[in-house]
């Protein structure tokens, strides 16, 4: 089994790997030696903080090692994806992937021996959805009926949080005047839209007023933002995006907690006050990456 996205879980599944997360958190010793003599592979293509710390941490503290491998330092830059996974996954028990594209992500899925996971591409971002979601479920103590209002532009964070958030029964208000083309997955918002527990909206004053969380995300994606190619876009995005930042403004009358995956770009889509206001989660989000990777691995790994 693979974790590319959502759509080989059911609702119950995607809450048995945030449940085992929060349980994860607080007794960590109990599975202090859950993966033993396991080894994962982390290759990235992209930049990370989180994802990478998170799941290194993961893997040392459950008794197993991680391999970090930056992807220009090794032979995928210059052979085909699906002959250097073959080879990849008869070394390690499981693979963690930050690709560019998830054309590519797919390759080494087929190619793959082992449970390969998405450490987002640009489509999807399962593993931060999975933080979310404990994160969420630890603030309200049930996610039945909350919820989540997404600020920003519609990707790959968004289409995780929409595909896993109707699956559980959380309700999710989408406002994002942009839409990041590569990120589109109609089948993904097809079965979003039936559940009836989707709806997209540009009245972001409206949406936010009771909502349980408002969550945002970069405007551009962390491949282009320091690229001088993308700069031009980059100004557009921020012209058009402005309106639509977490602020004082745009939150009053909100009593909703604040979240975001991070990494902030702060004074773009998110005042610097919000991020330190009381009602802040961001933080305690980012923590939950630890928990979520652990889930996960345990649920590729040794199959609870
Ligand atoms: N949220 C997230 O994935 O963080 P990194 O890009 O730092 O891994």
């Amino acid at each position: 089994m693979h974790l590319i996205n959502f759509k080989g879980l059911s609702g119950q599944q995607i809450m048995e790997i945030v449940d085992k997360g929060i349980e994860m958190k607080h007794s960590p010793e109990e599975y202090s030696d859950s993966l033993h003599g396991k080894t994962l592979a982390m290759i990235f293509q992209k930049t990370s903080t989180r994802t990478r710390v998170s799941f290194e941490v993961a893997m040392t503290q459950m008794g197993g090692h991680a391999i970090y491998l930056d992807w220009r330092a090794t032979n995928f830059t210059l052979a085909d994806i699906y002959d250097e996974t073959q080879y990849l996954s008869r070394n390690v028990d499981c693979i963690l992937a930050r690709l560019l594209r998830n054309s590519d992500l797919q390759v080494m899925a087929r190619a793959s021996r082992v449970p390969v996971i998405n450490g987002c591409d640009e489509k999807y971002h399962p593993t931060q959805v999975i933080a979310d979601l404990i994160t969420m479920k630890e603030k309200r103590g049930t996610l039945k009926g909350a919820r989540l209002v997404y600020v920003g532009i519609h990707n790959n964070v968004c289409n995780s949080l929409i595909e896993a958030c109707t699956k559980v029964g959380v309700e999710i208000i989408t406002v994002t005047p942009i839409f990041n083309e590569p990120s589109r997955d109609e089948e993904l918002l097809e079965e979003a839209r039936r559940t009836g527990l989707w709806k997209t909206t540009l009245d972001l004053k409206e949406a936010v007023r009771d909502a349980d969380f408002v969550y945002t995300d970069t405007w551009v994606d962390m491949e282009f933002f320091l690229d001088p190619r993308y700069a031009e876009e980059k100004e557009r995005r921020i012209k058009l995006m402005m309106p639509y930042q977490l602020n004082r403004e745009n939150l009053a009358g909100s009593s909703a907690w604040i979240m975001h995956d991070m990494p902030i770009h702060r004074g773009y889509e998110i005042s610097p006050d919000i991020i330190e206001d009381s009602r802040s989660i961001i933080y305690e989000q980012s923590e939950n990456r630890l928990y979520s990777a652990k889930a996960v691995l345990l649920k590729l790994l040794s199959k609870y």
